[in-house]
């Protein structure tokens, strides 16, 4: 038996209150992301989950790496092919949510979800090593395979007929860019009163910020 009822926290490492935040949401994750990174210690800090609706009707999520957010919105890579890519394809409707444990910390993102410009997908992956590069090119991601020797023997075979050659991006390869419509950022308080708000994108492109009931 796994009874985990009495795993309770207090959670008092900070607030959030209306007198002390930006208008604008990636503001807030800016400023609540290099919180993180220069007080979280070790945490994964751009790891988050990305949840989708598949095919087969139900919610998926999965952790993928957040590689750049703007004004715009939030930008990660992957395979435009795997589950994930088709239920995007299907329903371009998403969330993304990070949990940042050292600060006590949930930032939940709904948006609608695009591919970035094929150049922008091009400067990324020639940016990583290349093993990373053979590496998406040899994996149709989410597809059933024989066995890890046969992605390996695929992996060999690629780096000798790449040797000393540029490896190119595959098509099926590249970024997602994710424009939030949504964002709600939640602090672990004591006795569970705990601080959420949430802005909620306008018409006129400002944002709606309502504190919500924990
Ligand atoms: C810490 C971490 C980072 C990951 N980063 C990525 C990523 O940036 N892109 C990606 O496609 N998969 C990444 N993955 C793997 C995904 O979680 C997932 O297994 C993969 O994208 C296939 O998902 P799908 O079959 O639902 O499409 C990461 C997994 C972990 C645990």
């Amino acid at each position: 038996m796994n009874d985990l009822s009495n795993y309770r926290k207090s959670y008092e490492k900070s607030e959030l209150l209306e007198s002390n935040i930006p208008e604008d949401p990636i503001n807030l994750f800016n400023r609540w992301f290099h919180e993180t990174e220069d007080f979280g210690g070790s945490e994964e800090v751009n790891a988050m989950t990305v949840s989708t609706i598949g095919l087969d009707g139900f919610p998926k999520a999965r952790v993928v790496l957040l590689k750049k957010f703007t004004e715009e919105g939030f930008i990660f890579y992957t395979n435009y092919n795997s589950e994930k890519g088709q239920a995007i394809a299907n329903n371009p409707r998403v969330c993304l949510s990070f949990f940042w444990h050292s600060m006590e910390r949930q930032v939940i993102i709904k948006g609608t979800i695009q591919k970035i410009e094929e150049s922008q997908s091009d400067n990324y992956f020639q940016s990583r090593p290349d093993g990373s590069k053979l590496g998406a090119i040899v994996s149709n991601q989410s597809e059933v395979v024989p066995s890890r020797a046969y992605l390996e023997e695929n992996l060999s075979q690629l780096e000798k007929d790449y040797e000393n050659m540029v490896i190119p991006r595959p098509k099926h390869w590249g970024g997602y860019l994710v424009v939030p419509v949504e964002v709600e950022f939640w602090q672990g308080r004591p006795n569970r009163l705990h601080d959420r708000i949430r802005y909620k994108a306008q018409e006129d492109y400002s944002w709606k910020i309502e504190r919500l009931s924990p």
